[in-house]
């Protein structure tokens, strides 16, 4: 074999691992299952995996070709190849995005550190459904635990990001993700031989058009953008590190089919089992902390042994899931100030760390002692959750797609997605008419929509 070909080979593989990397998180096994349980179930998966083929694909083209092409970060990408123009705001847009995002991402990251904890000291052991509510209730509103495991996490993420060691990270993530997956497949199988586990599946596949509200269309544009790490410049960072060899459509579907199966598994795993202990589909963000410990002791009780290693290993690989997110989050906004602002990586990085733990201390607090704090209804927590996810992320998508349908030239855009000629030009054509139309059309209607002026 030929020197030219295993690096070829390897950077391939490098590349869609970082991008799943990002790509796979808490969004598909926390906060997928808790927006199907709220929005009714099946009708949202379906109009879900549309917004992820339809919307995410052709945009996650894009972002790839704008980091591929401008080879530097989300801040200067736009100002590279559309300079003097405000287009450099739609790349400032999405670090800010990123930044907020991070600061109440690290809190739900958090919380896996502490069910790590408590499934290493054998916690679960014995107990029933009403108690692992009452357990996450009191763990979430407490003012001191979860800022703790916030902040560790946080000074984690940094470690990892000023070292660099992110190629410990990729090499790391070969074995993990592979362990996450087959462990979720084995949770899903356990889950759906639960008693009662078939309303659960019923709820998951027999869709019930009538209960489609716009919400329900904004709800899964808003997770699709979060579960793909779409529409704030992330994956376009990523891309500004891909090889002139990789193949940008190729890398795209497979990270958007990882990640969708990832998601549709968790759903397999927590509603069954929601079902089954009589939890409430829509229990919001607590839905995963209290359906899973549930699931380890049922399904394994028998077998107290096999309880306690599927627990801990399942909140080891959902923390490190979860730390290959935080990590591609914090270098979008690292790399920002470092580039723009000529700060050295390391200040940027301090910088980033402090501002997301002051936000992450806030958004914890909202869920106990700050409660009552609310703007248009919603505690820091939720209203984060909310702007970022449901409006930066899709606008976010929407001007990328216009920028690369309409604004780039066509020829820099094949040049890009066949790599100079090389691969084949009709994935272009379906791809350039999804970006020009069907993504600035949907989006804006899904938008237009929510605002009650349709
Ligand atoms: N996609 C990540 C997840 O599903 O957990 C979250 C995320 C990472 C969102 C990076 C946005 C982003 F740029």
């Amino acid at each position: 074999m030929q020197k030219g070909e295993r690096v070829n080979f390897g950077s391939k593989i490098g590349a869609i691992l970082a991008a799943a990397g990002s790509a796979v998180g808490l969004g598909n096994i926390w906060r997928f299952p808790y927006e199907t349980g709220n929005h009714g179930g099946a009708a949202f998966i379906l109009i879900y995996l549309a917004c992820v083929f339809l919307l995410g694909m052709p945009i996650m083209i894009a972002e790839f070709t704008i980091g591929r092409r401008s080879k530097a970060s989300t801040g200067g990408a736009y100002k590279a190849l559309a300079p003097g123009t405000p287009w450099k705001w739609v790349g400032y847009m999405g670090v800010l995005a990123g930044f907020l995002i991070l600061g109440y991402y690290a809190v739900v990251a958090g919380w896996t550190l502490e069910y790590i904890l408590e499934a290493g000291v054998n916690g679960f052991s014995g107990k029933g459904p009403d108690e692992f509510v009452a357990a996450f209730q009191d763990f979430s509103s407490d003012p001191f635990r979860p800022m703790l495991w916030l902040v560790v996490f946080l000074l984690g993420t940094h470690f990892i990001i000023v070292k660099g060691v992110k190629n410990g990270i990729e090499r790391s993530s070969k074995i993990l993700m592979p362990v996450l997956f087959i462990l979720i497949v084995i949770l899903a199988v356990c889950s759906m031989t639960l008693p009662n586990a078939e309303k659960g599946l019923a709820f998951l596949l027999k869709p019930d058009f009538s209960k489609v509200t716009g919400d329900v269309f904004l709800g899964a544009m808003g997770q699709a953008f979060f579960s793909l790490s779409l529409g704030m410049g992330c994956l376009s960072t990523y891309a500004s590190y891909f090889g002139k060899e990789t193949n940008l459509v190729n890398t795209a579907l497979s990270v958007g089919v990882i990640d969708t199966f990832v998601a549709v598994l968790a759903g397999l795993i927590i509603f069954p089992a929601a079902f089954s202990v009589g939890i409430q589909p829509d229990a919001g963000p607590s839905l995963i902390f209290i359906t899973l410990p549930n699931v380890f002791q049922q399904a394994f009780g028998g077998v107290p042994l096999l309880a306690y290693i599927f627990s801990v290993m399942f909140y080891v690989l959902l923390a490190l899931a979860a730390l290959t997110s935080t990590i591609s989050l914090h270098e979008v906004a690292t790399a920002f100030l470092h580039e723009d602002f000529g700060f050295t990586r390391g200040r940027a990085a301090r910088l980033v760390t402090a501002g997301c733990i002051i936000i992450g201390i806030f958004s914890s607090l909202s869920l106990g002692v700050m409660q009552e704090y609310t703007l248009f209804g919603k505690g820091v927590f939720d209203l984060l959750d909310f702007v970022t996810a449901k409006i930066m992320l899709p606008l976010g998508g929407l001007l990328s797609s216009i920028f690369v349908g309409w604004y780039l030239k066509r020829s820099v855009f094949y040049e890009e997605v066949t790599n100079g000629g090389t691969l084949k030009a009709g994935v272009c054509r379906l791809c350039l008419f999804l970006l020009r139309y069907v993504a600035p059309i949907a989006i804006t209607l899904i938008f237009v929509n929510e605002l009650g002026l349709m």
